[in-house]
Protein backbone atom coordinates (compact mmCIF):
# COMPACT_ATOMS: atom_id res chain seq x y z
CA UNK A 1 0.00 0.00 0.00
CA UNK A 2 1.16 3.45 -0.63
CA UNK A 3 1.14 5.75 1.78
CA UNK A 4 -2.30 7.96 0.76
CA UNK A 5 -3.95 4.63 0.83
CA UNK A 6 -2.49 3.54 4.37
CA UNK A 7 -3.68 7.10 5.53
CA UNK A 8 -7.29 6.56 3.62
CA UNK A 9 -7.32 3.07 4.89
CA UNK A 10 -6.83 4.14 8.66
CA UNK A 11 -8.94 7.32 8.42
CA UNK A 12 -12.07 5.42 6.88
CA UNK A 13 -11.80 2.73 8.89
CA UNK A 14 -11.60 4.35 12.39
CA UNK A 15 -15.06 5.69 10.98
CA UNK A 16 -16.27 2.20 11.23
CA UNK A 17 -16.61 -0.16 14.29
CA UNK A 18 -13.14 -1.30 16.29
CA UNK A 19 -13.15 -4.54 14.24
CA UNK A 20 -12.87 -2.67 11.24
CA UNK A 21 -9.79 -0.64 12.57
CA UNK A 22 -8.36 -4.16 13.37
CA UNK A 23 -8.73 -5.23 10.10
CA UNK A 24 -7.51 -2.35 8.28
CA UNK A 25 -4.14 -2.78 10.47
CA UNK A 26 -3.54 -6.21 9.86
CA UNK A 27 -4.33 -5.12 6.25
CA UNK A 28 -1.63 -2.32 6.62
CA UNK A 29 0.60 -4.09 9.00
CA UNK A 30 1.30 -3.71 12.26
CA UNK A 31 4.86 -2.81 12.99
CA UNK A 32 3.75 -0.07 9.80
CA UNK A 33 0.59 0.87 11.29
CA UNK A 34 2.63 1.86 14.86
CA UNK A 35 5.44 3.30 12.66
CA UNK A 36 2.15 5.53 10.59
CA UNK A 37 0.99 6.46 14.48
CA UNK A 38 4.15 7.22 16.04
CA UNK A 39 4.63 10.21 12.68
CA UNK A 40 1.52 11.06 13.25
CA UNK A 41 2.32 11.86 17.30
CA UNK A 42 4.93 13.15 17.16
CA UNK A 43 3.27 16.26 14.11
CA UNK A 44 0.40 16.55 16.83
CA UNK A 45 2.68 17.17 19.87
CA UNK A 46 3.05 21.01 21.28
CA UNK A 47 6.04 21.47 22.52
CA UNK A 48 6.10 24.86 23.97
CA UNK A 49 5.70 24.85 27.46
CA UNK A 50 8.61 22.46 27.27
CA UNK A 51 11.88 23.65 28.57
CA UNK A 52 14.26 20.31 28.72
CA UNK A 53 14.29 17.48 26.84
CA UNK A 54 13.23 14.22 27.91
CA UNK A 55 12.77 10.61 26.27
CA UNK A 56 9.68 8.60 26.59
CA UNK A 57 9.02 5.06 25.59
CA UNK A 58 5.75 4.42 24.01
CA UNK A 59 4.61 0.48 23.09
CA UNK A 60 2.01 -0.24 20.59
CA UNK A 61 -0.02 -2.68 22.21
CA UNK A 62 -1.53 -5.01 19.85
CA UNK A 63 -3.10 -7.59 22.65
CA UNK A 64 -6.76 -6.77 22.09
CA UNK A 65 -6.47 -8.28 18.58
CA UNK A 66 -7.58 -11.99 18.07
CA UNK A 67 -4.65 -12.71 16.75
CA UNK A 68 -2.20 -10.94 18.29
CA UNK A 69 1.24 -9.56 16.72
CA UNK A 70 4.24 -8.67 19.00
CA UNK A 71 3.97 -5.08 20.87
CA UNK A 72 5.85 -2.62 19.00
CA UNK A 73 8.28 0.46 20.68
CA UNK A 74 8.72 3.84 20.22
CA UNK A 75 11.03 6.06 21.05
CA UNK A 76 9.94 10.08 21.08
CA UNK A 77 11.99 12.78 22.43
CA UNK A 78 10.04 15.92 23.86
CA UNK A 79 12.19 19.06 23.50
CA UNK A 80 11.91 22.78 23.40
CA UNK A 81 12.79 22.10 19.87
CA UNK A 82 10.22 20.08 18.64
CA UNK A 83 9.81 16.36 18.81
CA UNK A 84 11.65 13.50 16.95
CA UNK A 85 11.06 9.84 17.31
CA UNK A 86 12.52 6.77 16.62
CA UNK A 87 11.76 2.91 16.70
CA UNK A 88 12.96 1.22 19.08
CA UNK A 89 12.98 0.71 22.82
CA UNK A 90 14.77 2.92 25.67
CA UNK A 91 17.25 1.05 27.82
CA UNK A 92 16.39 2.93 30.79
CA UNK A 93 13.13 4.35 30.32
CA UNK A 94 11.83 7.51 32.58
CA UNK A 95 8.56 6.73 31.44
CA UNK A 96 6.78 3.84 28.82
CA UNK A 97 3.16 4.22 28.16
CA UNK A 98 0.85 1.74 26.76
CA UNK A 99 -1.85 1.43 24.50
CA UNK A 100 -3.76 -0.41 22.13
CA UNK A 101 -2.84 0.00 18.74
CA UNK A 102 -6.18 -0.14 17.74
CA UNK A 103 -7.91 2.51 20.30
CA UNK A 104 -4.99 4.54 19.15
CA UNK A 105 -5.67 4.71 15.43
CA UNK A 106 -9.42 5.38 16.51
CA UNK A 107 -8.52 8.11 18.62
CA UNK A 108 -6.27 9.57 16.29
CA UNK A 109 -8.01 9.08 13.22
CA UNK A 110 -11.60 8.40 14.23
CA UNK A 111 -14.45 11.00 15.12
CA UNK A 112 -13.66 13.21 18.31
CA UNK A 113 -16.70 11.65 19.93
CA UNK A 114 -15.56 8.29 20.05
CA UNK A 115 -12.11 8.80 21.50
CA UNK A 116 -10.90 6.17 24.14
CA UNK A 117 -7.68 5.69 26.05
CA UNK A 118 -8.88 2.78 28.44
CA UNK A 119 -6.34 0.47 27.53
CA UNK A 120 -3.28 3.11 28.02
CA UNK A 121 -1.27 2.59 31.27
CA UNK A 122 1.61 4.47 31.86
CA UNK A 123 4.48 3.71 34.15
CA UNK A 124 6.54 6.04 36.07
CA UNK A 125 10.42 5.76 37.03
CA UNK A 126 10.59 7.77 39.80
CA UNK A 127 6.91 7.04 40.72
CA UNK A 128 7.33 6.00 44.05
CA UNK A 129 9.40 8.87 45.35
CA UNK A 130 7.38 11.74 46.91
CA UNK A 131 9.54 14.37 46.25
CA UNK A 132 8.85 13.96 42.37
CA UNK A 133 5.87 15.79 42.53
CA UNK A 134 7.38 18.76 43.71
CA UNK A 135 9.94 19.10 41.49
CA UNK A 136 9.11 16.65 38.60
CA UNK A 137 11.49 15.68 36.11
CA UNK A 138 11.70 17.15 32.63
CA UNK A 139 9.82 13.38 31.37
CA UNK A 140 6.85 14.07 33.12
CA UNK A 141 5.99 17.19 30.76
CA UNK A 142 7.00 15.03 28.27
CA UNK A 143 4.29 12.62 28.81
CA UNK A 144 2.23 14.74 29.37
CA UNK A 145 2.12 16.60 25.98
CA UNK A 146 2.03 13.33 24.15
CA UNK A 147 -1.06 12.38 25.97
CA UNK A 148 -1.99 15.26 25.06
CA UNK A 149 -1.87 14.74 21.56
CA UNK A 150 -3.16 11.27 21.53
CA UNK A 151 -6.31 12.37 23.05
CA UNK A 152 -6.93 15.98 20.93
CA UNK A 153 -6.70 17.97 23.61
CA UNK A 154 -4.00 20.23 21.91
CA UNK A 155 -6.07 22.12 19.30
CA UNK A 156 -4.35 24.73 17.80
CA UNK A 157 -5.79 28.06 15.62
CA UNK A 158 -5.31 28.36 12.07
CA UNK A 159 -3.29 31.41 12.11
CA UNK A 160 -0.72 29.67 15.16
CA UNK A 161 -0.22 26.69 12.61
CA UNK A 162 0.05 28.89 9.46
CA UNK A 163 3.41 30.82 11.24
CA UNK A 164 4.17 27.78 12.86
CA UNK A 165 4.56 25.89 9.32
CA UNK A 166 5.40 28.30 6.87
CA UNK A 167 1.98 29.41 5.18
CA UNK A 168 2.11 33.44 4.18
CA UNK A 169 -1.75 32.78 4.47
CA UNK A 170 -1.58 34.61 7.55
CA UNK A 171 1.31 37.25 7.58
CA UNK A 172 1.32 38.97 4.19
CA UNK A 173 -1.90 37.52 3.68
CA UNK A 174 -5.06 37.75 6.82
CA UNK A 175 -6.68 34.72 5.55
CA UNK A 176 -6.78 32.27 8.43
CA UNK A 177 -9.58 33.71 10.48
CA UNK A 178 -12.23 33.48 6.88
CA UNK A 179 -10.70 29.54 6.20
CA UNK A 180 -11.61 28.94 10.27
CA UNK A 181 -15.23 30.72 9.47
CA UNK A 182 -15.62 28.24 6.85
CA UNK A 183 -14.10 24.94 7.58
CA UNK A 184 -15.17 24.41 10.55
CA UNK A 185 -17.61 21.91 9.67
CA UNK A 186 -15.01 19.77 8.09
CA UNK A 187 -12.46 19.98 10.86
CA UNK A 188 -13.29 16.40 12.18
CA UNK A 189 -14.38 14.86 9.28
CA UNK A 190 -12.40 12.81 6.74
CA UNK A 191 -11.96 15.36 3.87
CA UNK A 192 -9.81 15.25 0.97
CA UNK A 193 -8.29 18.68 0.17
CA UNK A 194 -6.43 19.71 -2.79
CA UNK A 195 -4.08 23.06 -2.77
CA UNK A 196 -3.09 24.00 -5.70
CA UNK A 197 0.34 25.25 -5.42
CA UNK A 198 2.75 24.07 -2.59
CA UNK A 199 4.97 26.95 -2.97
CA UNK A 200 8.87 27.72 -3.33
CA UNK A 201 8.19 28.04 -7.36
CA UNK A 202 11.22 26.18 -8.73
CA UNK A 203 12.73 25.22 -5.78
CA UNK A 204 11.74 21.52 -5.01
CA UNK A 205 12.94 21.71 -1.41
CA UNK A 206 10.76 25.36 -1.03
CA UNK A 207 7.59 25.57 -0.21
CA UNK A 208 4.62 22.97 1.68
CA UNK A 209 3.93 25.49 4.53
CA UNK A 210 0.79 25.49 3.65
CA UNK A 211 0.30 21.34 3.22
CA UNK A 212 1.70 20.52 6.17
CA UNK A 213 -0.82 23.37 8.35
CA UNK A 214 -3.67 21.38 6.48
CA UNK A 215 -2.17 18.41 7.77
CA UNK A 216 -2.75 19.56 11.16
CA UNK A 217 -5.86 21.59 10.72
CA UNK A 218 -7.87 18.84 9.09
CA UNK A 219 -6.66 15.87 11.28
CA UNK A 220 -8.39 13.05 9.56
CA UNK A 221 -7.82 14.55 6.42
CA UNK A 222 -5.49 13.33 3.55
CA UNK A 223 -3.79 16.94 1.70
CA UNK A 224 -2.63 16.40 -1.83
CA UNK A 225 -0.38 19.48 -3.06
CA UNK A 226 -0.45 20.10 -6.84
CA UNK A 227 2.29 22.12 -8.43
CA UNK A 228 3.88 22.50 -11.97
CA UNK A 229 7.43 21.89 -10.11
CA UNK A 230 8.39 18.61 -8.71
CA UNK A 231 7.33 19.00 -5.12
CA UNK A 232 7.67 15.09 -4.23
CA UNK A 233 10.45 16.44 -1.43
CA UNK A 234 7.20 17.80 0.84
CA UNK A 235 5.61 14.07 0.85
CA UNK A 236 4.85 12.74 4.44
CA UNK A 237 2.25 10.69 5.92
CA UNK A 238 -1.53 12.33 4.91
CA UNK A 239 0.45 14.80 2.27
CA UNK A 240 0.91 13.58 -1.11
CA UNK A 241 1.97 15.91 -4.45
CA UNK A 242 1.21 15.16 -7.87
CA UNK A 243 2.50 17.91 -10.46
CA UNK A 244 0.21 18.90 -12.75
CA UNK A 245 -0.37 22.31 -14.22
CA UNK A 246 -3.65 24.19 -13.75
CA UNK A 247 -3.64 25.96 -16.88
CA UNK A 248 -3.96 22.34 -18.74
CA UNK A 249 -7.73 20.45 -18.48
CA UNK A 250 -6.63 17.48 -19.37
CA UNK A 251 -3.62 17.22 -16.77
CA UNK A 252 -5.86 18.57 -13.82
CA UNK A 253 -8.34 15.59 -15.14
CA UNK A 254 -5.64 12.83 -14.69
CA UNK A 255 -5.28 14.55 -11.15
CA UNK A 256 -8.70 14.39 -10.20
CA UNK A 257 -8.90 10.91 -11.89
CA UNK A 258 -6.17 9.56 -9.38
CA UNK A 259 -7.35 11.13 -6.39
CA UNK A 260 -11.06 10.42 -6.78
CA UNK A 261 -14.15 12.91 -5.03
CA UNK A 262 -12.58 16.30 -3.19
CA UNK A 263 -14.22 17.63 -0.58
CA UNK A 264 -11.54 21.15 -0.71
CA UNK A 265 -10.27 22.66 -3.31
CA UNK A 266 -7.53 25.75 -2.48
CA UNK A 267 -6.50 27.44 -5.42
CA UNK A 268 -3.29 29.35 -4.43
CA UNK A 269 -1.40 28.62 -7.64
CA UNK A 270 -0.35 30.82 -10.66
CA UNK A 271 -3.08 33.36 -9.92
CA UNK A 272 -3.51 34.39 -13.42
CA UNK A 273 -7.00 34.70 -14.28
CA UNK A 274 -7.02 32.67 -17.66
CA UNK A 275 -5.47 29.74 -15.37
CA UNK A 276 -7.56 30.24 -12.57
CA UNK A 277 -10.84 30.26 -14.44
CA UNK A 278 -9.56 26.93 -16.08
CA UNK A 279 -8.68 25.40 -12.66
CA UNK A 280 -12.36 26.06 -11.31
CA UNK A 281 -14.03 25.02 -14.39
CA UNK A 282 -12.28 21.27 -14.25
CA UNK A 283 -12.15 20.76 -10.77
CA UNK A 284 -15.24 22.04 -9.29
CA UNK A 285 -17.36 19.45 -11.27
CA UNK A 286 -15.37 16.89 -9.01
CA UNK A 287 -16.21 17.92 -5.65
CA UNK A 288 -18.46 16.72 -3.40
CA UNK A 289 -22.03 17.70 -2.80
CA UNK A 290 -21.23 20.25 0.10
CA UNK A 291 -17.60 20.75 -0.71
CA UNK A 292 -16.18 24.25 -0.80
CA UNK A 293 -14.06 25.62 -3.89
CA UNK A 294 -11.38 28.75 -2.34
CA UNK A 295 -9.42 30.90 -4.96
CA UNK A 296 -6.93 32.94 -3.17
CA UNK A 297 -5.16 36.05 -3.63
CA UNK A 298 -8.22 37.52 -6.41
CA UNK A 299 -6.33 41.26 -6.48
CA UNK A 300 -4.60 39.48 -9.28
CA UNK A 301 -7.83 39.82 -10.99
CA UNK A 302 -7.38 43.26 -11.42
CA UNK A 303 -3.57 43.40 -12.09
CA UNK A 304 -2.34 43.29 -15.90
CA UNK A 305 0.69 41.34 -15.20
CA UNK A 306 -1.83 38.52 -14.27
CA UNK A 307 -3.69 39.24 -17.60
CA UNK A 308 -6.31 40.45 -14.99
CA UNK A 309 -8.53 44.06 -15.39
CA UNK A 310 -10.55 46.45 -13.71
CA UNK A 311 -13.67 46.37 -16.11
CA UNK A 312 -16.17 43.32 -15.77
CA UNK A 313 -14.74 41.25 -18.06
CA UNK A 314 -15.42 37.51 -17.98
CA UNK A 315 -12.46 36.33 -17.94
CA UNK A 316 -11.30 37.78 -15.21
CA UNK A 317 -11.42 35.55 -11.97
CA UNK A 318 -13.62 37.82 -10.24
CA UNK A 319 -15.72 38.52 -13.58
CA UNK A 320 -16.04 34.69 -13.96
CA UNK A 321 -16.87 34.63 -9.84
CA UNK A 322 -19.57 37.70 -10.22
CA UNK A 323 -21.51 35.20 -13.33
CA UNK A 324 -21.62 32.52 -10.87
CA UNK A 325 -23.92 35.34 -8.47
CA UNK A 326 -25.91 35.06 -11.35
CA UNK A 327 -26.42 31.58 -11.58
CA UNK A 328 -27.86 31.39 -8.21
CA UNK A 329 -30.60 33.05 -9.52
CA UNK A 330 -31.12 31.05 -12.92
CA UNK A 331 -34.65 30.10 -12.24
CA UNK A 332 -35.61 33.84 -11.71
CA UNK A 333 -34.95 34.91 -15.03
CA UNK A 334 -37.86 35.98 -16.97
CA UNK A 335 -37.74 33.67 -19.86
CA UNK A 336 -37.85 36.52 -21.98
CA UNK A 337 -34.10 37.34 -20.64
CA UNK A 338 -32.17 35.20 -22.76
CA UNK A 339 -29.99 33.98 -20.56
CA UNK A 340 -28.47 30.54 -21.78
CA UNK A 341 -28.10 28.05 -18.98
CA UNK A 342 -24.56 28.00 -17.50
CA UNK A 343 -23.23 24.29 -15.89
CA UNK A 344 -22.89 25.61 -13.10
CA UNK A 345 -26.30 27.27 -12.13
CA UNK A 346 -27.50 24.10 -10.49
CA UNK A 347 -24.19 23.22 -8.83
CA UNK A 348 -23.11 26.42 -6.71
CA UNK A 349 -25.16 26.34 -3.72
CA UNK A 350 -23.52 29.72 -2.31
CA UNK A 351 -20.88 32.51 -2.82
CA UNK A 352 -18.70 34.06 0.00
CA UNK A 353 -16.40 36.80 -0.81
CA UNK A 354 -13.89 38.24 1.45
CA UNK A 355 -10.85 40.87 0.58
CA UNK A 356 -8.86 38.61 -1.89
CA UNK A 357 -10.75 35.56 -0.87
CA UNK A 358 -13.73 33.57 -2.56
CA UNK A 359 -15.12 30.06 -1.19
CA UNK A 360 -17.84 28.73 -3.62
CA UNK A 361 -20.16 25.91 -1.96
CA UNK A 362 -21.17 22.88 -4.04
CA UNK A 363 -24.46 22.02 -3.22
CA UNK A 364 -27.90 21.62 -5.52
CA UNK A 365 -29.55 24.79 -6.79
CA UNK A 366 -32.56 23.89 -8.25
CA UNK A 367 -34.38 27.65 -7.61
CA UNK A 368 -37.11 25.61 -6.27
CA UNK A 369 -37.12 27.33 -3.10
CA UNK A 370 -37.39 31.13 -4.60
CA UNK A 371 -40.62 32.82 -5.55
CA UNK A 372 -39.68 31.96 -8.94
CA UNK A 373 -43.34 31.50 -10.58
CA UNK A 374 -43.68 35.04 -10.35
CA UNK A 375 -41.32 36.16 -12.28
CA UNK A 376 -43.16 36.35 -15.58
CA UNK A 377 -45.67 38.82 -14.51
CA UNK A 378 -42.59 41.02 -13.50
C1 LIG B 1 1.98 31.40 -3.85
S1 LIG B 1 2.81 29.88 -4.08
C2 LIG B 1 1.85 28.79 -3.09
C3 LIG B 1 2.00 29.04 -1.61
C4 LIG B 1 1.43 27.97 -0.70
N1 LIG B 1 0.11 27.55 -1.09
C5 LIG B 1 1.37 28.49 0.75
O1 LIG B 1 0.30 28.96 1.19
O2 LIG B 1 2.39 28.39 1.44
C6 LIG B 1 2.36 29.50 -5.73
C7 LIG B 1 2.84 28.16 -6.30
O3 LIG B 1 2.07 27.89 -7.47
C8 LIG B 1 2.88 27.19 -8.39
N2 LIG B 1 2.34 27.40 -9.77
C9 LIG B 1 2.57 28.45 -10.60
N3 LIG B 1 1.94 28.27 -11.76
C10 LIG B 1 1.30 27.08 -11.69
C11 LIG B 1 0.48 26.34 -12.59
N4 LIG B 1 0.20 26.78 -13.82
N5 LIG B 1 -0.01 25.14 -12.18
C12 LIG B 1 0.27 24.66 -10.94
N6 LIG B 1 1.05 25.34 -10.05
C13 LIG B 1 1.55 26.52 -10.40
C14 LIG B 1 4.26 27.77 -8.21
O4 LIG B 1 5.26 26.84 -8.65
C15 LIG B 1 4.30 28.06 -6.71
O5 LIG B 1 4.99 27.05 -6.01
Amino acid sequence: MDSPQVARTLVDSAGGTAAHTREAIRQIGVPETAAFLADELAGRTETVTIRHAAEVQFVFDDRYAPDAADPVPWTFRVGPEGVTHRAGALPDPGAVVTQDLTELARSLYGPAADRSDATRTVWWRDHDDPRVYFDPPPVFPAVERLLAAADGRDVPGLAGLALRHGSDKWGIHTYTAAYEQHFAPFRDRAVTVVEIGVGGYDDPAAGGGSLRMWKRYFRRGLVYGVDIADKSRHREPRVHTVVADQSDPASLRDLADAIGPIDIVIDDGSHISAHVVTAFSTLFPRLNPGGLYVVEDLQTSYWPAFQGAYDDDTRTSVGFLKRLVDGLHHAEYPSRAGRPAQPTDRTVGSLHFHPNLAFVEKRANSGHGGISRLREAT
